[in-house]
């Protein structure tokens, strides 16, 4: 259970992505909010990056050093590894909008803690309904459960379509959890699999466009 400065953080995050309006607006949201330690170790804000209208919305879990260092995300050897995939199945960069579930990254890559996965969900949920993307694709089991709510495992999750409700969006996304780009780099034997998911993605948005 979040301790009470937590719950205090967790209401004061909810109340400020909700009043943005536009993700300019988020930005700033996200710029002027003290409720995350990261943000003090932080070099930069990772905020999202790409598209600001979808259709597809790539989410991961918290930026690394590169991308603390250029304030964007994926931007690193596992970014470069998703452009891959993405280029692959016919997905370009500028037609998805990629984001982290954490803007700041974690000190020396740490896991983030569920309390700090608790006070920035919101931000990230606000970044989705604005962009209002047709699909969603969660980069490894942490942004899939934070935003799924569940505690199923990635290797569980993977290659599944799932509804993902989002607060302010009356619809819930159709959502997509793979292994996370850091994973397959160490693990290239899992490759296979997240490139059959990306292709699944890839398919539902031809659809989706052709509907
Ligand atoms: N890993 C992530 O989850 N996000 C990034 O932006 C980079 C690496």
């Amino acid at each position: 259970p979040a301790a009470p400065a937590d719950a205090e953080s967790i209401f004061a995050a909810r109340e400020a992505a909700r009043a943005a309006e536009t993700l300019a607006d988020l930005r700033a949201v996200l710029e002027a909010f003290e409720g995350c330690a990261l943000k003090r170790t932080a070099a930069n804000l990772v905020f999202g990056d790409g598209s600001e209208t979808g259709p597809l919305m790539v989410v991961g879990e918290a930026p690394g050093a590169d991308e603390d260092r250029q304030g964007l995300p994926f931007v690193g050897p596992s970014g470069q590894l998703l452009d891959a995939m993405m280029r692959w199945a016919g997905l370009s960069r500028d037609r998805a909008r990629i984001a982290n579930i954490l803007p700041w990254r974690p000190p020396g890559n740490r896991t983030p803690t569920p309390q700090e996965v608790a006070i920035m969900r919101p931000f990230i949920a606000r970044q989705i309904a604005l962009v209002r993307p047709k699909a969603i694709l969660f980069l490894g089991g942490s942004s899939a459960k934070t935003l799924l709510d569940t505690d199923e495992g990635v290797t569980r999750l993977r290659g599944k379509w799932r509804d993902c409700a989002i607060d302010g969006l009356s619809d819930p996304i159709p959502a997509l959890a793979t292994f996370h780009p850091a994973f397959l780099l160490r693990q290239p034997g899992r490759k296979r699999e997240a490139w059959r998911d990306i292709l699944t993605v890839a398919q539902r948005l031809r659809e989706a466009e052709t509907a």
